[in-house]
C-alpha cells in the first residue's frame, strides 16, 4: 500500500486528478471504478478542467460507480446517477452510454445482479476510486461481522445515514438501503486509489494505513491484501493518524 500525504486536501484532489488523467491518455479506452460522495467532487472539477483543456480525452472511457441508494429515482437530485451526471459526466466528452450505475428503483435483487455483471463486462476496472465512510465503509459495504463479496443489497448503518442525512432535507428522507458493488469486486481492480480528508475519518484511516489488522469492523482494512492500493490523505488528517 502507497500511502501519499499531501499539503492540503486541494493537492490531494490535483495528484489523484492526474493519476486518472495519465491513465486515460495511456490506455484512451479504459475502464474507471468511480465513487460518490463529498471528497471527490474537487477532483471531478479537476477532470472537467483537463478534458475542456484539451489535456484529457474521455470519449472511449468506460465507467462503474460503485453503488446507488434503493428507493429514489434517477432523476433524485440525491441519487447517484444524477450526481455523476452533475459533478462529471454532463461536463466531459463522455459517451454516457459508456457510463453505468447502478439502478435504485424496481427490483433490487435483479439491479445488484446487473451491477455485478457490468463490474466483469469487458474486463475489470483498471483503477476503481474510493472514498471512506466514517466508519470505515467503502462503497457502502458497511462494517459488519461479515462482508460480502459481490454486488448486493445493503442495510445502511445509522452512522452513514447520519453522516449522509447532510445532503437530504432531513434524516428520514435518506434511503436506508443501497445497491453496492462487493469487497470482491472493488478487490478485482488492478488500481485502487482512496481519497480521505477531515478528521471524522481519523479512526477509518488509522485502521486502513496504521494497525496491521483486517478486521470486517472497518472494510476498508480489506485493502492491505490488495497490491496495487494508493491512499491520498493530506497532511491535517495524517497527523490527527
Ligand atoms: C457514501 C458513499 C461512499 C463514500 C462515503 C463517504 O456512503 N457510498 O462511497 O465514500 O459516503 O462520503 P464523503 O466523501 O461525503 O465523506
Amino acid at each position: 500500500m502507497k500511502v501519499v500525504v499531501t499539503k492540503s486536501y486541494d493537492e490531494s484532489c490535483a495528484y489523484v486528478a492526474d493519476m486518472i488523467c495519465k491513465l486515460v491518455n495511456e490506455k484512451p479506452n479504459c475502464k474507471l471504478g468511480l465513487a460518490t460522495g463529498g471528497t471527490p467532487v474537487p477532483m471531478y472539477k479537476k477532470l472537467i478542467e483537463a478534458n475542456k483543456a484539451g489535456k484529457v480525452d474521455f470519449s472511449q472511457v468506460h465507467t462503474v460507480n460503485l453503488d446507488e441508494y434503493c428507493g429514489i429515482p434517477e432523476t433524485h437530485d440525491q441519487s447517484y446517477r444524477y450526481f455523476m451526471n452533475t459533478n462529471l459526466f454532463d461536463h466531459i466528452n463522455i459517451d454516457k452510454a459508456n457510463t453505468y450505475v447502478a439502478k435504485g428503483m424496481g427490483d433490487a435483487e435483479a439491479n445488484a445482479a446487473e451491477l455485478e455483471a457490468k463490474v466483469r463486462e469487458g474486463g475489470v476496472a483498471d483503477l476503481q476510486l474510493l472514498g471512506i465512510g466514517n466508519n470505515g465503509h467503502i462503497a457502502f459495504n458497511e462494517a459488519s461481522d461479515h462482508l460480502i463479496s459481490v454486488a448486493h443489497i445493503e442495510k445502511l448503518t445509522e452512522s452513514t445515514i447520519n453522516a449522509n442525512a447532510r445532503f437530504f432535507e432531513k434524516k428520514e428522507d435518506v434511503p436506508t438501503t443501497a445497491i453496492t458493488m462487493g469487497m470482491g469486486d472493488i478487490m478485482a481492480a488492478k488500481c485502487v486509489v482512496l481519497i480521505a480528508t477531515g478528521l471524522a475519518k481519523t479512526d477509518a484511516i488509522k485502521g486502513l494505513v496504521m494497525d496491521n489488522v483486517i478486521t470486517t469492523q472497518n472494510p476498508s482494512s480489506m485493502l492491505k491484501m490488495h497490491e496495487n492500493v494508493v491512499v491520498v490523505i493530506d497532511q491535517e488528517l495524517a497527523d490527527a493518524v
